[in-house]
């Protein structure tokens, strides 16, 4: 039994994560809490709001609320059950909250080879040697060290001023390469994240060093720079990859936002440069944004933009989480959000989307039917987050 003013519409205790990778010989299991007066039952959903059942064998919701998916043979991985947007809907009779978009993505563990090519480099500039992953695993296989086969070897992470620099994208960074590079061979090792297996690259690389034999202005590959993307609080190394004779000086600028005026970036302890590489650690917010690598020689210059955002993880809260509203009067909840990009707001009542999408929603005179839960969503390409809070009736 509970009193009237104990009673209370549903409330997450435990949602689940954005995004659930999970390897076909684990499965996993996918928490989903929530807590009201009475207490709230949890019914897994679509995107598109449909309830999800069982699938014998491949997907089951046990009696506590989880989602759970067993471990399953390659054979029986099916699409719409191991690589799909999931979400959780508490209800009780006061209402209805649904969690965030939870991304499910069953990876069947499968053979792969990382290769090594041969480079080629002007003496004396710097060389940067790729660990080529096949794209079907990329997302899963990360560099974890280079070996020559002089026994030598680079781990990320290390000393910033040596002549070997593994960068946190992974690829062999060596500078100002002399004759003697070319002698050695480099291999990268590669781990699987879900496996935790790891495996070194099927090919050795090279360089392939170009005595100059007169002067050339610095030169770029004619590629386009991919925007680059990071979480907030980690590592990134922008590539300025150009080379010439002599062996070019590098300058990095950043454009004031919204402008087409660039300052020179300074460099500190968190923000290093190793010959052309622009290294940021610590990333934050304000890092976003467009970058431009000068590169001159005596004869000549190049430049190349690179556009980088910083994400942060978004989270939402409502103000006030429960108001108690008389008939007739107004009502308005605010939302109140962090993280970094956001893209849209959006407003649900019991879990019916009310196609409201600014961060204040005001309700101009309360009627029977406005009681119930309300919630915010903010959402990115990646990620979405939401915060609930309660109307109830005077
Ligand atoms: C997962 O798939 C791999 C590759 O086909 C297979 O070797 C392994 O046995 C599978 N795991 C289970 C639990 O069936
Ligand atoms: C360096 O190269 C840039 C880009 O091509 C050019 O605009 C600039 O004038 C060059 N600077 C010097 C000092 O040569």
């Amino acid at each position: 039994a509970y009193f009237q003013g104990d009673q209370k519409g549903p409330v997450f205790l435990k949602e689940p994560t954005n995004r659930i990778d999970f390897s076909n010989s684990t499965g996993a299991e996918i928490e989903c809490k929530a807590s009201g007066n009475p207490m709230p039952e949890i019914i897994w959903i679509r995107s598109d709001g449909t309830a999800v059942g069982d699938v014998p064998g491949l997907r089951q919701i046990s009696s506590d609320g989880k989602l759970v998916f067993p471990p399953f043979r390659a054979e029986d991985y099916r699409q719409e059950v191991h690589a799909q947007v999931y979400a959780c809907l508490a209800r009780n009779q006061f209402g209805s909250i649904i969690s965030r978009d939870v991304h499910v993505r069953a990876v069947v563990a499968q053979y792969y080879e990382a290769d090594v090519n041969k480079e080629h480099v002007i003496r004396g500039n710097s060389a940067v040697i790729k660990c080529l992953i096949p794209s079907f695993v990329a997302d899963f296989v990360e560099v974890v060290s280079w070996h020559t086969d002089e026994e030598e070897n680079y781990f990320p992470g290390a000393e910033y001023d040596g002549k070997y620099l593994v960068l946190p994208s992974g690829e062999l960074h060596i500078r100002e390469v002399g004759p003697e590079d070319g002698y050695k061979s480099y291999q990268c090792r590669t781990k699987h994240r879900l496996t935790g297996e790891t495996r070194l690259s099927a090919t050795k690389g090279r360089l392939v060093i170009t005595e100059p034999i007169s002067s050339s202005a610095p030169r770029t590959p004619a590629l386009v720079q991919k925007p680059l993307e990071l979480m907030v609080a980690h590592t990134i190394s922008l590539l300025c990859p150009a080379q010439g004779f002599p062996a070019p000086s590098f300058r990095w600028y950043k454009f004031i936002e919204g402008t087409t005026r660039k300052q020179a970036v300074v460099l500190n302890d968190r923000v290093k440069q190793v010959s052309g590489t622009l290294i940021i650690k610590d990333a934050v917010v304000e890092d976003s944004g467009k970058y431009l690598c000068v590169v001159n020689n005596s004869v000549g210059g190049e430049s190349v933009e690179t556009v980088l955002t910083v994400t942060a993880p978004l989270s939402a809260k409502i103000d006030p989480p429960t108001q108690t509203v008389d008939f007739g009067r107004p009502a308005v909840f605010t939302c109140q959000y962090t993280g970094n990009p956001i893209k849209t707001v959006s407003w649900m009542k019991d879990g019916k989307a009310i196609g409201h999408s600014e961060s204040v929603l005001r309700i101009e005179s309360v009627k029977k039917e406005d009681k119930g839960m309300y919630q915010c969503f903010v959402r990115n390409d990646r990620e979405s987050a939401e915060a609930s809070a309660e109307l109830k009736l005077g």
